[in-house]
């Protein structure tokens, strides 16, 4: 079992202001009951009503849930749809043409604004320009692009053709983005010329040459480009072409292909325990249907509300609410090109009081990194600015601590706002285990209670369900429509990371620890039970990380943990072996950096290690495995007390131990 302490008990509750629950989607804790009734009684039957008042279809489905291949579930198996049409023309036809889609800020500060009309026409525009380029249903396109309203219409262009989209995150390295392409056969990759992240312009065009050039990217027939700086960058005649150029002469009007319901509307990548990042695939109905369930119920996003999510399109939220959920919903958002420090710390708080924001979602790392800033200097702090239009707060990505929780609720929301906790992962589509703010009493640290529908429990290493109190392994019992398909390629691991034989082979595991709270069942996340770490919010796989490492020319060996860290969560640390001699002084300083380097070129900043240690052995079993756990003490500083009788070579402990 995984090392799970018992959490200290949170006693503070906080319940639903009556001003809130009034006209709330879900308005007492009575109605979340129901719902939950209603999919005890007859699963299919909820999920069904459900897709049919919410979607539109072009060809209604008759098959509600197909479990005869589990864990390949098939939903609404025989009805056709379409992703985009039911994000755009459906606001049109709504009377939505002239409400705010998005208004896009810059990191400089320069606003952009697109009606849905307008939304609807520039998606229609590079549809058809990605249609002349003979891109087809099926194909795959990679998008590597930076927050801009031109990656939404990338995104939706794709699903308006029935393209399968792979959006990857603009910090990823030319190795990561060349290994999604190839491993996707993509087609066509559209890039920007660069991005612009806190005053300064990163490359993407000329990574994205990179990737092409280091082989294995054959399937690639054009590179799109958005002119995003003007910045300086390569041309390959024939394969490049301007975003704005192919767009130009092309009609406002492009139909929406209608798909099957199992359609692959994208696949996004993310960290695994393996080496290799998994690539999630997901459905077009199933997906679409939480997408904009979600942003009823757990956002409660009303006609007149301003949404603004933080987190950027190369990620799941930034999928499911940004590019999707908000627009199916009909909502008006806010989308930010910059970062939240740039030009001061203050920025999101002077955006929301600037464009009245009234439901805002972002990460615990970027509100733990803004307390400090807070703390330091007066100036930024939440006080200072007028976040009287906020209503609703949210966070994801990790667990946030009671402290963080209370700084949040008073500083950023006045007492007044509920915080929806949503706990949720790029496999889920959408949030799972979340509060519904109109309904459910809150407690600080905690994600409270699955969603309607979604049969979450915690289990113990052979399936049992645990009684309340007891840490354990979250799983959903049942399977959902914005589940996860496949990994793209690898249905074989797809069974195995999600479906372990122990538990039947039909429960979804989710790789995190969970218990929940003795009286109320509420849930609580303890963190991955895997070898994945959070670092900012960003899941990073530690065999990933290593393999970047080893493929180094003078690493021997390496092994990487997480340690605990005030700003990121998870810190990585790596311990590294090398083919020479062990370094010290200098030159360990400077090996260091380079390996931190080399992993920033291998899969990207993000993934580089913030402690580096070398050593002459790991520690390892006399059968020869790795002993992480005394690393991971290590890492913490911590003096091993453990028993060391079982390893191969104590004394490595010592050298090991020091940190520079
Ligand atoms: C973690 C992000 C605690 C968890 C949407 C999960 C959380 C992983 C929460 C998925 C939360 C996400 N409380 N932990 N509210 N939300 N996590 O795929 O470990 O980038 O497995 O999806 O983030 O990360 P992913």
């Amino acid at each position: 079992m995984p090392d799970i302490e018992s959490m200290t008990r949170e006693s503070r509750v906080f319940n639903v202001p009556d001003a809130f629950s009034k006209g709330a989607a879900i308005p007492a804790m009575e109605h979340y009951d129901a719902l939950c009734a209603e999919a005890e009684r007859d699963y299919e039957g909820f999920w069904a009503r459900l897709a049919r008042t919410n979607l539109l279809w072009s060809k209604p489905f008759t098959e509600v849930l197909d479990e005869s291949n589990a864990p390949l579930y098939r939903w609404f198996g025989d009805g056709q749809l379409n992703a985009s049409y039911n994000c755009l023309d459906r606001n049109l036809h709504d009377g939505n043409g002239d409400k705010l889609a998005i208004l896009f800020e810059a990191d400089d500060g320069t606003l952009t604004s697109v009606t849905y009309r307008e939304l609807h026409a520039r998606v229609c525009r590079f549809a058809n320009a990605l249609k002349h380029l003979g891109v087809a249903r099926g194909d795959r396109v990679v998008i590597y692009l930076p927050m801009s309203i031109e990656g939404v219409v990338a995104m939706q262009a794709c699903a308006r053709i029935g393209a399968t989209h792979s959006v990857v995150f603009g910090g990823f390295s030319a190795k990561a983005l060349q290994e999604r392409v190839s491993d996707l056969g993509a087609v066509a990759l559209v890039t920007a010329d660069e991005q612009m992240r806190a005053g300064k312009a990163l490359p993407l065009k000329a990574i994205a040459d990179e990737a092409i050039e280091l082989g294995g990217c054959e399937s690639v027939r054009h590179m799109v480009v958005y002119r995003r700086t003007g910045g300086r960058i390569r041309w390959t005649e024939n394969r490049d072409r301007w975003m704005h150029e192919i767009s130009a002469d092309q009609s406002d009007i492009c139909d929406a292909e209608p798909v099957d319901a199992e359609h692959p509307l994208f696949v996004l990548y993310t960290s695994g325990s393996t080496g290799r990042p998994k690539g999630v695939q997901h459905s077009t109905a199933g997906y679409l249907l939480w997408a904009m369930l979600t942003m009823k119920w757990t956002f409660d996003i009303k006609a007149d509300d301003v949404f603004w999510c933080t987190a950027d399109i190369g990620w799941i939220t930034g999928h499911t609410y940004i590019a999707y959920g908000p627009l199916a919903a009909g909502a008006t958002q806010v989308m930010f090109e910059g970062v939240p420090t740039y030009p001061d710390a203050g920025r999101f708080w002077e955006m929301i009081a600037r464009h009245k924001v009234s439901v805002f979602y972002t990460a615990p790392t970027a509100i733990r990194s803004l307390i400090k800033a807070a703390e330091a200097d007066a100036e930024v702090h939440p006080a200072g600015y007028n976040l009287s239009s906020l209503r609703l707060l949210g966070t994801v990505g990790e667990p946030i601590s009671p402290d963080t929780w209370m700084w949040y609720y008073h500083h950023v929301g006045g007492d007044r706002c509920p915080i929806v906790d949503t706990f949720w992962q790029t496999e889920t589509g959408g949030h799972v285990i979340a509060p519904l703010p109109g309904a459910t009493p809150l407690v600080p640290g905690s994600c409270t209670l699955p969603l309607p529908g979604i049969m979450a429990s915690v289990v113990d290493e052979t399936g049992q369900v645990l009684p309340n109190g007891s840490g354990g392994l979250l799983a959903i019992k049942r399977p959902w429509p914005s589940m996860i398909r496949t990994i793209w390629g690898d249905t074989e691991r797809f069974r195995q990371s999600y479906f372990p034989v122990e538990l039947g082979g039909d429960v979804y595991l989710a790789g995190d620890g969970a218990i929940r709270d003795k009286d109320s069942g509420y849930f609580t996340i303890t963190g991955r039970i895997d070898d994945v770490l959070n670092v900012s919010g960003h899941r990073m796989g530690t065999m990933e990380i290593e393999s970047a490492l080893v493929a180094h020319p003078m690493v021997a060996e390496a092994a990487v943990v997480g340690r605990s860290d005030e700003v990121t969560g998870e810190a990585i640390c790596a311990f590294v072996v090398l083919k020479h001699e062990c370094p010290s002084g200098a030159e360990a300083q400077q090996l260091a950096a380079e390996l931190r380097k080399w992993v920033g070129t291998e899969i990207g900043p993000i993934a580089k290690p913030k402690d580096i240690r070398f050593g002459d052995n790991l520690p390892k079993t006399r059968s020869g495995k790795i002993m992480r756990r005394l690393l991971r003490s290590l890492a913490k500083g911590e003096t091993i007390t453990q028993d060391v009788s079982t390893l191969e070579n104590p004394s490595i402990l010592n050298q090991l131990g020091e940190a520079f």
